[in-house]
């Protein structure tokens, strides 16, 4: 797919970071878009932007849907095809996702199946709704967002993120095994999957909030030591940005740094990592990765498959690579 000119494109979680900017960036190529999101307000906030400055005959609309709810998934399929009178769609970003549940010794098994849920049943349901509707546009690319963390299960040394990474796996597994099966049963529809590495978003922030729970100077001491858990503490003591024995105060500015020190320090902004991403689908490769750091880990994950959990000769690999890199 050379141009997105013409086409129509379903976006999942378009109301921030790297949803918002495929919105943008679709809609500036002269792309329609369905962006949902179980944010409302977000999504329609980024439509309504959007929309004054979208080319002639480019149609945006925004959808309340919770991905991980298969019935709320029809129900914007069936809005996506009445709002923009068409029987088909020629692009799927499987875009939202939340972190959470890190631990599965600690965390209850209500969090660690929701977080799942959102990323891998999401893109579950998303793709048996929208399927159809690509396989019907004759020229269809479905592009299933995972990870860094879909190859290496880990968010490094004192960090678990088991309900992440399982999800993230299982949509790098669920897309690789669609390559064979649309080339072999609906060669009309090519597949991209997507690992971006850090990219600067409000991911920690979101995440939180679909947790139900309030900023961080209105969270209990309870409710901060469950977000940032023994390991996640003892990384930000290292780094100083907690004393060895936080009061909730400190625990409340950590959690702040963190969140605003995620989206701002990245490598990547969410618009460069989204014209990586949009690239990639033009070019019609299927592996996608995005960013610097991505491609390093990738790399060394692949050559020393051994040594994925063995964090010192795992960082000195990528180091090696990183400084050959950029002789
Ligand atoms: N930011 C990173 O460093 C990074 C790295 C690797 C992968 N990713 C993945 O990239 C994708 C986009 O993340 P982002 O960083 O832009 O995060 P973000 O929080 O800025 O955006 C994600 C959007 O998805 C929405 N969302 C969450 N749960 C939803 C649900 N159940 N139904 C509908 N919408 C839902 C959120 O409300 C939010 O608007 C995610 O799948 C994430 O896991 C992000």
């Amino acid at each position: 797919m050379e141009s997105f000119a013409g086409k129509l494109a379903v976006v999942t979680g378009g109301g921030s970071g790297m949803g918002r900017e495929l919105v943008r960036q679709l809609v500036a190529d002269g792309c329609s878009v369905a962006a949902c999101d179980w944010q409302a307000g977000a999504v329609g906030d980024v439509v309504a932007a959007v929309r004054s400055g979208a080319p002639p005959g480019v149609r945006v609309t925004s959808h309340a849907c919770d991905v991980a709810d298969e019935a709320q998934v029809l129900r914007f399929r069936d809005e996506v095809l009445e709002q923009h009178s068409v029987d088909h769609v020629d692009l799927v970003f499987n875009n939202a996702g939340v972190g959470g549940a890190a631990s599965f010794v600690l965390d209850s098994r209500e969090k660690w199946e929701r977080t799942f849920a959102v990323d891998f049943c999401g893109v579950y349901y998303c793709t048996r709704a929208f399927l159809p509707l690509l396989i019907a546009s004759g020229d269809g690319v479905l592009v299933n967002t995972s990870s860094v963390d879909g190859f290496w299960a880990t968010l490094g040394p004192g960090l678990p993120n088991t309900a992440y990474a399982t999800a993230k796996f299982a949509v790098k597994g669920f897309t690789e095994a669609l390559i064979e099966d649309l080339r072999i049963n609906a060669p009309q529809v090519q597949v991209a999957l997507v690992m971006p590495g850090h990219v600067g978003t409000d991911i920690i922030a979101n995440s939180r909030r679909a947790a139900g729970l309030p900023s961080p100077e209105a969270m209990s001491l309870a409710q901060l030591e469950e977000l940032i858990p023994p390991g996640a503490r003892a990384g930000l003591v290292r780094v100083g940005r907690l004393p060895a024995n936080p009061s909730a105060d400190d625990l409340r500015q950590a959690l702040s740094w963190l969140e605003a020190s995620f989206r701002d320090k990245a490598p990547l902004t969410a618009a460069q990592a989204v014209a990586i991403i949009l690239a990639g689908v033009r070019s019609g490769t299927w592996r996608i990765l995005v960013g610097r750091d991505a491609g390093l880990l990738d790399a060394a994950v692949r050559a020393k498959p051994e040594a994925a959990y063995d964090y010192p000769a795992l960082f000195q690999d990528v180091a090696a690579r990183a400084k050959e890199g950029s002789q």
